[in-house]
């Protein structure tokens, strides 16, 4: 497989897998390992435990994680994908310092953690952020509970917040007196279940090339992590709104957007909300464009300062 030369400079992703070294983290793998027609030794991604289980030996090589799960109906993340938001992020925080802040000095908040847990392990392991993770699903909070458990050292710098309420974002979530350096979100983008289905589909087709066969949902995970009702223009709207209520408590809002049509209406919100900067930050990952949406209400001047604050 080539590099991934579109990836973060930092991005611990960009050569080819070593498989020889994967394996010898998951031993597992190695019945999904094979060499394609181009001769690349590869993995089958359209397979959901081929994928999940490069994903674990993934987190246990580069990330030092001890172990990890999740339930095979789960949203199984991309590593190289979900680690290029996290140094971007890391790049926004460096804006004006020397270099990039690290340590349990940064809180970072993640909103929708999910089962997988990813965002937080990743921050933490590469740059020793303090994270917090908040979900509505009880269930994939368990499951990320237990990511926790089997990995004691992260007790003391991972926290997870359950979310009563789907209509908030950061009510219930951040306290009247805490404050954060940052806050990160994959949102369910799509409308409806329906569209949440052919999305998986149309992903596993361009992986198998083929016409014929039924979504494996190997990126994909339960209708629930990948839809609410108004598709992500809905959820990052409501965050935005939400957003001005704690303006002082977040030194930078972010969220991923996957739909480039939505940018137009989420920088008009944040003008009228009044977000003194607002950045758009693109991420190309493989055929896939996303981006970073950023925001702040705190004046430049007083941004340097933040992190002795906290
Ligand atoms: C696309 S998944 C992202 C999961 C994980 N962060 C990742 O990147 O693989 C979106 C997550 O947001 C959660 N969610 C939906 N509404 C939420 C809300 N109001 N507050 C917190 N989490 C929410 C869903 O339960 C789901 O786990």
């Amino acid at each position: 497989m080539a590099e991934k030369p579109n990836l973060h400079p930092r991005n611990l992703h960009r050569n080819p897998y070593d498989f020889d070294q994967l394996i010898s983290c998951v031993p597992e793998l190695k019945q999904y390992v094979f060499v394609n027609a181009y001769e690349s030794v590869t993995i089958n991604f359209s397979l959901p435990k081929a994928v999940k289980l490069l994903n674990k030996a993934l987190l246990l090589h580069f990330y030092k994680v001890q172990n990890w799960d999740i339930p095979d109906t789960n949203l199984c993340p991309p590593i190289p994908g979900r680690a290029d938001y996290v140094h971007y992020l890391a790049d926004l925080l460096a804006e004006n310092q020397k270099e990039v802040p690290k340590g349990l000095k940064v809180k970072g908040l993640d909103i929708g953690v999910g089962a997988n847990l990813v965002y937080p392990l990743i921050a933490h392991q590469s740059y020793g952020w303090k994270m917090v993770g908040s979900d509505i699903n009880k269930d994939s909070l368990a499951n990320a509970e237990r990511i926790l458990s089997d990995n004691p050292d992260l007790l003391s710098a991972i926290q997870l917040k359950h979310q009563p309420n789907g209509d908030y974002i950061f009510k219930n979530i951040i306290d009247s007196k805490e404050k954060f350096t940052f806050s990160m979100c994959n949102p369910p983008f799509h409308d409806s279940e329906e569209s949440a289905l052919k999305g998986n589909l149309r992903k596993t087709k361009n992986l198998n090339k083929s016409k014929t066969i039924k979504p494996l949902l190997n990126f994909g995970g339960q209708q629930f992590e990948l839809w609410c009702e108004g598709g992500e223009l809905a959820f990052i709207s409501k965050m935005i709104q939400e957003s001005a209520l704690y303006s002082s408590q977040v030194l930078w809002f972010t969220c991923l957007v996957s739909k480039k049509d939505n940018l137009f209406k989420l920088h008009t919100l944040l003008k009228k909300i009044k977000a003194v900067e607002v950045k758009t930050i693109d991420m190309a990952q493989g055929q896939k464009i996303s981006r970073i949406l950023a925001w702040t209400f705190i004046p430049q001047q007083n941004r340097k300062d933040w992190f002795s604050k906290i």
